[in-house]
């Protein structure tokens, strides 16, 4: 078994009110004693952040947010700092999703700030990338991952993602129920962590990195097999109480 304790985090994206919300967490509560190895986190909208907060307390699954301010406090209306998810427990929090990359315009470098913000909060930043559809087509998938990666560790040097979760998340298997295979993903993961190995070797080998991208129970324990997958970050499957958690039991 690898030396990595997997992460299994749902990304709930803007999906719940606080009834289904009150009912998923309860849910997930209820299975964890059955989830024998990974760790278990939530990434709720932060409306329903003090709610699910509220409801996990005590439980060993863990929370994130799905996004932060780069600025601590102050007159940004709309935004949200790593101060006040710290404030309310969070653990992790995601940076550079795709969908933040693709619809409000989050450049690598922006996502290389946020990243800084999140460990100045101390919290634990899940970087996600990933190629697009007509990257891989363009045979750009490593040179794509590597760019983004690549920000990161040029802004904040390559000790700063030791403590960190690396999540591949290809965008063209995001919420399209086209899963990378396991090889495709595999191989991305091992790419990921020799461009790391050949900056710091510990750094490579503590290194989490999650695969995303219509992950659901019935594929996840092909793909968490891999080497070099350490969990899943996990969209329209983590709405499920009993789909999620069989994801966290397969890992
Ligand atoms: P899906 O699991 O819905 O494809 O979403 C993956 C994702 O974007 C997780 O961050």
């Amino acid at each position: 078994m690898s030396k990595r304790r997997p992460l299994v985090a749902g990304n709930w994206k803007m999906n719940g009110s606080q009834a289904e919300s009150t009912a998923l967490v309860n849910g997930i509560k209820q299975g964890l004693a059955s989830v024998n190895t990974a760790e278990v986190a939530v990434c709720p909208p932060f409306i329903l952040i003090p709610l699910v907060a509220t409801l996990l307390k005590g439980s060993n699954a863990v929370w994130g947010g799905q996004n932060l301010s780069v600025h601590k406090s102050g007159a940004y209306t709309g935004e949200t700092a790593g101060p006040m998810l710290k404030d309310y427990g969070s653990t992790y929090v995601i940076v550079g999703h795709s969908e933040r990359r693709s619809y409000y315009g989050e450049t690598d470098k922006l996502v290389a700030e946020k990243f800084g913000a999140a460990q100045a909060a101390g919290l634990i930043p899940i970087l996600c990338i990933g190629e697009t559809l007509a990257e891989r087509e363009a045979n750009q998938t490593e040179s794509v991952v590597a760019r983004q990666l690549d920000a990161v560790i040029q802004m904040h040097g390559i000790a700063a993602l030791k403590n960190s979760v690396l999540a591949y998340e290809p965008v063209w298997a995001i919420g399209t129920g086209k899963t990378a295979t396991p090889q495709q993903a595999q191989d991305v993961h091992a790419f990921i962590r020799g461009r790391l190995a050949a900056l710091d070797k510990g750094v490579a080998d503590g290194m989490r990195i999650l695969y995303g991208g219509s992950m659901k129970a019935s594929n996840a324990k092909e793909l968490m097999a891999q080497p070099d997958i350490d969990g899943g970050l996990i969209g329209g499957a983590s709405l499920v109480a009993e789909e999620f958690l069989n994801i966290c039991r397969a890992a």
